[in-house]
């Protein structure tokens, strides 16, 4: 197995709308510095506030200023929530014309392989929903990707986390086929698991945190960032601080080592 590098940054729940200035300003600053290290950055959803066309500019405008491939995915605030024949039978046409070039479907390069899960559920905006499908189109891309090859799955809603015995079985056929991260956003609160309660080992499944807007809950805005070097994983969750010396600095720290490729 050839040796490898990895940094990459998953921040989610941006709400162009709905941001806070100054902290979008540090992410700016903080992505200025240390984009000559990253490979990747992955957003996973609501990048705007109301799925209006100024937020979705304000949002490509600063997606834009990125200098590495950045890959995206829709959450359910921006999907319309109002114009409800737009909902039900187009629900991501504003998501497409907007983020136009961005990539969001799928990527994969020389060591990467994303796949992006559409997880808003029209009839019901607030709950996602995976389909069998979404597992056809997941077997389909992941068995041309070499093993040595990190497999992600980003998508807004957190399905890992949900009861439905519908969901709990297609999620199941997910991890079937191994992907090393499941990443997504939604809850507005950051965490990481890797092992099931009977030290199972799951992919690592994580959450980030709104990372610019004033819509935080229980913890500060913040955003993972993703070392990977062979096989060793080492994911700090930023957290912005304000005051003296203001910015995003790592608060915590989880290590682990996936599979042997
Ligand atoms: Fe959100
Ligand atoms: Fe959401």
């Amino acid at each position: 197995m050839s040796s490898r590098t990895l940094n990459i940054i998953h921040f989610s729940d941006l709400h162009f709308g709905r941001i806070q200035n100054q902290v979008l300003v540090d992410l700016e600053k903080y992505l200025e510095e240390n984009q000559d290290h990253l490979n990747l950055v992955i957003l996973t959803g609501d990048l705007t506030q109301r799925a209006k066309k100024d937020q979705f500019i304000a949002a490509k405008d600063f997606l834009n200023k990125i200098k590495v491939p950045v890959f995206v995915v829709p959450g359910n605030h921006d999907v319309p929530l109002y114009n409800l024949f737009l909902r039900f039978f187009s629900p991501y046409s504003k998501f497409r014309k907007y983020m136009g070039n961005l990539i969001s479907n799928y990527y994969e390069d020389e060591h990467i392989a994303v796949f992006g899960l559409w997880t808003v559920n029209p009839f019901k905006v607030e709950a996602g929903r995976i389909s069998q499908r979404d597992i056809l189109a997941v077997t389909e891309k992941f068995k041309s990707v070499p093993s040595h090859k990190i497999k992600i799955l980003a998508g807004h809603h957190p399905i890992a986390t949900y009861e439905d015995p519908k969901i709990k079985k297609l999620f199941e056929k997910l991890i079937e086929l191994k992907p090393d991260f499941l990443m997504w956003g939604h809850d507005h609160q950051s965490s990481i698991q890797h092992f099931d309660e009977t030290k199972k080992m799951l992919p690592i499944m994580m959450a980030s945190g709104t990372t610019v807007s004033s819509r935080v809950r229980a913890e500060a805005n913040s955003f993972n960032f993703i070392s990977i070097v062979d096989c060793d994983v080492v994911i700090k969750t930023m957290v912005h601080v304000n005051g003296d010396g203001q910015g995003f600095f790592a608060e915590k720290e989880f290590r682990s080592s996936l599979r042997a490729h």
